[in-house]
């Protein structure tokens, strides 16, 4: 994407009204103004919530919001460039129900009050192998998720990553959460559905690799005194340690537990 191009999409995030940018300072030491009041104050109503957390490009908060007009949909992401997109396509639909705040993940009690949330999306967020503190599936952030999800909020988790989908499971079975779905190979499970079916950017990366995609969700249903599990999870190899992916050329190239 060409500098000038960015720019003009920045200026134009700026414009649109479903699309939150708080300044850093406005968040890091108070609360934004819209916490615990986005549905009467913001969409006007009093529907549940729902986010989508590194939402990239908003495939799923744009997608659910078209599929399910009772519910509000907000696609959060540090990355405006990328977020554009899923704003002006909302716009363009003209979807009432879906927006956009652009944050760090790490801030996001400052905007969503006790209780506000129904459920959280996950979508192909980084596995972070090197980093516990960092994986959004870690004890560390399902305790500030817990923090403004309904009691026993669900968690949807989507990856391409083997690490992370091992890991999330492990930390749900040691602290009992309840796991509502577990597809390790989600497209040749028979489970697809309009949902499920909805394709992100990343996915249909991964998916041109021959990536079996999976599907993990479960209930914060024992918030209190999350712990990490002590298990060791064979990692990618095809995941950098660091925030990129390389995906190998070919099938053949990729760790045989990841071909088809
Ligand atoms: C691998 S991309 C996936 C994007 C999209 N969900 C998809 O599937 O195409 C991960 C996204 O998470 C965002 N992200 C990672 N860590 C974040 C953080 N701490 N706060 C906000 N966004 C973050 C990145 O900016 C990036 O857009």
């Amino acid at each position: 994407m060409s500098k000038k191009n960015k720019l003009q999409r920045f200026a134009e995030m700026e414009a649109f009204p479903h699309v939150i940018q708080a300044d850093f300072e406005e968040v890091f030491q108070k609360d934004y103004r819209l916490k615990g009041r986005w549905a009467k104050d913001f969409f006007g109503n009093d529907k549940p919530l729902v986010l989508e957390l590194g939402c990239g490009k908003g495939e799923y908060t744009v997608g659910l919001a078209r599929q399910f007009p009772d519910k509000n949909f907000i696609g959060i992401d540090i990355k405006g460039a990328r977020m554009h997109k899923g704003a002006e396509q909302a716009l363009k639909e003209g979807l009432k129900n879906a927006a956009f705040v652009r944050t760090r993940i790490e801030l996001i009690a400052s905007f969503f009050g006790k209780g506000e949330v129904d459920e959280l999306w996950l979508t192909f967020p980084d596995p972070q192998m090197n980093k516990t503190r960092k994986r959004l599936t870690s004890c560390r952030f399902l305790q500030l998720y817990a923090g403004f999800l309904k009691p026993g909020g669900l968690l949807h988790l989507k990856t391409d990553s083997r690490f992370l989908y091992s890991y999330t499971r492990e930390v749900a079975r040691h602290n009992k959460l309840t796991i509502v779905n577990d597809y390790d190979d989600l497209y040749h499970s028979g489970l697809e559905d309009e949902i499920l079916g909805i394709r992100t950017y990343y996915e249909e990366r991964f998916m041109a690799h021959n990536l079996p995609i999976k599907y993990f969700s479960f209930l914060l249903d024992h918030p209190a005194g999350l712990q990490e599990p002590e298990v060791d999870i064979p990692r990618d190899s095809y995941h950098n340690a660091g925030r990129s992916v390389k995906l190998y050329e070919n099938d053949q190239e990729a760790p045989a537990d990841l071909r088809e």
